[in-house]
């Protein structure tokens, strides 16, 4: 099994890597993403597994073993743009590593196990974090998800039909069959790094919310207009964002501005218009709210000073997810539990009723969402293993 992983690793790797800073740009429904998925198809027919492709763009390799509700593993082969190699892919190639081992272990399932991918888990490309799987659930309706457009105004479905896939956005049947869901990730944090151990289970995902604030100001000469004569509104974003992260730090969150669009976007001009995205998230649902609320109250404020206008749209808001007491019960062996404040295809499917859980592998630098990100092949193995015990143990 170990040089089977590591052939896996190193097939994927080359994909949709920049040559430049090492990092991942994997959209969703861009050929380096599909050929991703082509390489799934591949790993799926090597194995035997029977493959199902649903109208969202989402694939599940299925070992149809025994009868009775399916197990399901998997996780996501997009990445956010220049992101790491293993947020994802560690959950698939592990996956497809848990049943080689299981097999060499002379383990028959006495149920299904299914190995899925799901399509935009990252948001990166339409804006909102899981969307094949929301789709596939009904947590997003097909309608919702026709409104969204990529940067360049593409939609999701002609996206699909780009890649030459069929889309039937919708609910998708093959879930009904799945008694539980159980996602292998890399940890994006160290929680596990300080307790010493390389793999962990999460008990919950923070509520997480997405902001759209668009200010709009005068655009100007940069040289001639006095500074006291503008209507900047970078100026009011800036002065917003340094408040945004004090806010957080004061409420224990996280607010985080990656993204933002300028008009004009000229080096001697005074801005006319600045769109800007926040990443927001907390412990809980209520202090998102309280937070949020801070945040555009302060904003409204700096907007009325400067002689600008902010207007605040929330792209998506996702409630805190707990996982499945009782399957963390059955997996823990002495693992530590803890919460995360990433989101997954796990809070989706146990928001629609599936008990899911997760198994963390320790990531040694704690980064993700960047090429920095880090996992030993040690401790991924490690994670096999657990993901093998586990898949075992619920098919049982
Ligand atoms: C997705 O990985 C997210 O938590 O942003
Ligand atoms: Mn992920
Ligand atoms: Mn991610
Ligand atoms: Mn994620």
């Amino acid at each position: 099994m170990p040089d089977d992983f590591e052939r896996m690793w190193s097939d994927l790797a080359p994909l949709g890597r920049s040559p430049s800073s090492g990092g991942y740009f994997r959209q969703p429904f861009s050929g380096s993403e599909r050929e991703c998925h082509a390489w799934f198809v591949e790993q799926c027919a090597a194995r035997g597994l029977r493959l199902e492709h649903d109208g969202n763009g989402n694939t599940v390799g299925w070992w149809d073993a025994g009868d009775g509700p399916a197990v399901l593993t998997g996780s996501h082969l997009d990445s956010v743009l220049d992101g790491g190699a293993y947020d994802g892919p560690l959950g698939v190639v592990s996956a497809l590593g848990a049943i080689d081992l299981m097999r060499e272990r002379g383990i028959t399932p006495a149920r299904p196990i299914g190995v899925a991918v799901f399509a935009e888990e990252e948001g990166s490309r339409f804006g909102l974090a899981c969307l094949g799987s929301r789709l596939a659930t009904g947590t997003t309706t097909p309608d919702q998800a026709r409104a969204l457009t990529d940067r360049e105004g593409v939609r999701i479905e002609d996206a699909m039909v780009e890649r030459g896939l069929e889309p039937q956005l919708g609910k998708a049947d093959w879930l009904d069959d799945v008694g539980c869901y159980l996602e292998l990730h890399v940890e994006q944090g160290r929680d596990l790094v300080h307790r010493d151990a390389p793999v962990g289970l999460a008990s919950a995902i923070w509520p997480h919310g997405r902001y759209r604030f668009d200010f709009a100001g005068e655009a100007n000469h940069a040289g001639t207009t006095a500074m006291a004569d503008r209507h900047d509104p970078m100026l009011t974003y800036a002065m917003m964002a340094l408040a945004a992260a004090k806010q957080a730090r004061l409420a224990g969150g996280r607010a985080t501005f990656g993204r933002l669009d300028v008009g004009p976007n000229a080096t001697n001009a005074v801005p006319s218009r600045v769109t800007a995205w926040l990443d927001a998230r907390c412990e809980s649902d209520e202090v998102l709210t309280e937070l949020l609320a801070v945040i555009e109250k302060q904003a409204g404020e700096r907007a009325d000073r400067d002689g600008t206008t902010v207007a605040v749209a929330a792209e998506s808001v996702t409630p805190e997810v707990r996982f499945d007491e009782d399957l963390i019960a059955r997996l823990v062996a002495g693992r530590p539990v803890i919460p995360t404040a990433a989101g997954h295809d796990a809070g989706v499917l146990a928001t629609a009723g599936i008990p899911s859980a997760m198994l963390f592998v320790r990531n040694p630098s704690g980064v993700s969402h960047s090429p920095a990100e880090t996992a030993e092949t040690a401790d991924c193995l490690v994670g096999v293993e657990a993901l093998a015990d586990a898949l075992a143990e619920l098919a049982r």
